[in-house]
This record gives structure tokens, C-alpha cells and sequence, in this order.
């Protein structure tokens, strides 16, 4: 009754933001993501008979409080689903640097789903596994793919057809991002909070909502066509509008630093000197810029010499849920 699984991070193109349920994490919207090979988290678990309850170490740290409230609550569900009453040892590595912004919830329920379910003996489908991640954290649901993934929404009220799907794998298209780390830190709406503030007090979130199923269509078509300026340009377009939603909440709210407004003039000046970047960012006020492989020397010394910029992870497209051996 053990199973190891690796899953990396994703970043959304088109974001998730809002959700009609929040219990079951049942979204608003489609999004639709690209999964990112250097920043992942590996997971180990292990069921036992002999346990009194579920015990969680993180990069060797043993973890209590929220943290791992929501681990032995997403573990519930898999008990839930196999039928059978039995703790877990919980083991994860996280190699995703908080500092550069990215949520590490989203590979860190991927690979606690696929090693939990496969531990306990579910053999989940893909889209399964999908849909049983997307209640761990919503965006995670995207990860278990390799690529770009998109979230489906769903209709029905008990979530059971909102789940990922795959749009074009791994290997299809060496689309780069860079992840800017910016010195300044402020204190941040968590994305449950900033959400649900927005969905029920922002004007603007019908007009976020109706603007979807257009731009979804249209980036699909430009990664199946690998045209780079159209993906650009629609992920950084929805990523502006998803922000000023913000702004229309009430109290109003933004992620923005004086900082991420420099690089977003930085890549918009990349653009106009030839070099096509784009750039997109989530609930935090770090920036992920969009290039292609041939302008990575530039792009990254534009964004290292940017004030206020204190560090550049680049990244590459990556891999979905893998599952290890005991010794890796
Ligand atoms: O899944 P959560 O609760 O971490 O929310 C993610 C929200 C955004 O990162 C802003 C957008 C997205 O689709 O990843």
C-alpha cells in the first residue's frame, strides 16, 4: 500500500478565477494552462493498519495546523472512494521556490492524489485522477497533464464532469517562461479570498465570465498552430482583464507592485524593440514572461537588469504525473 508520484507546477494562460461552488471547487470558467518542468513536488505514501492518524513531512519538516488539515481532508476523499478506513504516512519534497511565485498547491495536490490514489488501489483514469485533484486545490487538477492541459468547467451541481483535459502534450512546442522574483513582498489575498471577493462584489466579473469561451477557442487554435504572438497575446490580455476584476471589488484589491508594473513595461518594450515576450501573472505580484528558446539571452538580461528584480527562474515545458521507484 505505497506509491510514489512526481507532478510539476502549471501556469495558467487563461486564468481560473471564481468559483460557483466551494465546497466541491467547481469553477466559473474554463482555463487552460501550460505544465512547467522545473518546479515540481514528488510524494511518497504509505497506508498502514497500525496508524491512529495521518502524519505529513514536508522536505523533512513534520507538519501541523492548516497545512495538514487540508492534506488529511483531501486524504478522506481517497479513503472515501476506496471504502477503507486506513491512515497514511505522507512524505512530499517540494522543489517549487515559493519566492518566485508559483503555487506550490497545484503540483503539491497532483502528486499527493496520484500517490495516495494508487497507494490505497484506486486505478483512477486520468480524467479521474483530474477530477479528484481539482478538490485537493482547483488549479492542480490541471497538472496531472504534461503541456497544456484545459480545465473544463462542467455543468452538472456534483463537479463530476469538471476536470482536466489534454490540448496538446509536452513535446508539441518549446514554449519558455521565465519566473521574475521581485524583492518586495506585500501581504497577499490568498486566491480563495481574492475570488470570492471578486465573484461577489467586482461589476466587472460578468464581463471576465462572458469573455472566456471566445478567448479559450482562439488560444487553443494558436497552440495547435504554435503561433507564438497570438498565444502571447491572448494569455497576456486575459491575465490584464483578470486583474482589473480586482479593482472593481469591493474593497478593492490588487496584486500589483510598483515592481510588476516595471516589467510589465520592460516585455511590452521587449515587443516593441522585436523581440516578442508576453508576459502573465497570478494571485501575487510576481511576473511570468512568455518567450520562445531563440530570445532567451535577451529576455533574461532585459529582466535581471529591471530594479526591484532579484532573481530569474526559467522553465521549460514539462511533464505530467509520473509515478517513481522506491529508491528515486
Ligand atoms: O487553485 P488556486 O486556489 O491556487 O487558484 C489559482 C488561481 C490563479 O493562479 C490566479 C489562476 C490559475 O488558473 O492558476
Amino acid at each position: 500500500m505505497k506509491a510514489i508520484a512526481k507532478a510539476h507546477t502549471n501556469i495558467a494562460l487563461i486564468k481560473y478565477w471564481g468559483k460557483r461552488n466551494e465546497a466541491l471547487i467547481l469553477p466559473t470558467n474554463n482555463s487552460l494552462s501550460l505544465t512547467l518542468d522545473g518546479f515540481y513536488t514528488s510524494t511518497r505514501v504509505v497506508f498502514k493498519e497500525d496508524l491512529q492518524k495521518d502524519t505529513f513531512l514536508l522536505n523533512g519538516t513534520r507538519i501541523e495546523g492548516e497545512q495538514y488539515n487540508r492534506v488529511t481532508q483531501f486524504l478522506d476523499l481517497v479513503r472515501n472512494l476506496a471504502q477503507k478506513n486506513i491512515y497514511a504516512e505522507v512524505e512530499s519534497i517540494n522543489a517549487v521556490p515559493t519566492a518566485a511565485g508559483f503555487a506550490s498547491s497545484a503540483s503539491g495536490f497532483a502528486a499527493l492524489a496520484a500517490a495516495s490514489s494508487k497507494a490505497i488501489g484506486l486505478e483512477l483514469s486520468d480524467s479521474e485522477l483530474s477530477r479528484l485533484t481539482r478538490q485537493g486545490s482547483g488549479s492542480a487538477c490541471r497538472s496531472i497533464f504534461g503541456g497544456f492541459a484545459e480545465w473544463q468547467q462542467g455543468e452538472k451541481a456534483d463537479g463530476s464532469d469538471s476536470y482536466a483535459v489534454p490540448i496538446a502534450p509536452q513535446n508539441h512546442w518549446d514554449l519558455r517562461v521565465a519566473a521574475v522574483v521581485l524583492s518586495a513582498k506585500m501581504k497577499k489575498v490568498s486566491s480563495r479570498a481574492g475570488m470570492k471577493r471578486t465573484v461577489e462584489t467586482s461589476p466587472f466579473f460578468k464581463g471576465w465570465i462572458e469573455s472566456i469561451p471566445s478567448e479559450i477557442d482562439a488560444i487553443k487554435q494558436g497552440i495547435l498552430d504554435r503561433d507564438f504572438e497570438k498565444v502571447g497575446e491572448i494569455a497576456e490580455a486575459n491575465c490584464l482583464k483578470m486583474h482589473a476584476t480586482t479593482l472593481g471589488a469591493n474593497p478593492p484589491f490588487t496584486y500589483w507592485l510598483d515592481s510588476t508594473m516595471s516589467v510589465m513595461q520592460s516585455v511590452q518594450a521587449l515587443r516593441a524593440s522585436g523581440i516578442p515576450a508576453y508576459f502573465t501573472i497570478d494571485a501575487g505580484p510576481n511576473v511570468k514572461v512568455l518567450y520562445l528558446p531563440e530570445h532567451e539571452e535577451e529576455v533574461q538580461q532585459t529582466l535581471r537588469s529591471i530594479p526591484g528584480v532579484d532573481d530569474v527562474k526559467l522553465s521549460c515545458a514539462g511533464q505530467g504525473i509520473t509515478y517513481l521507484g522506491d529508491d528515486e
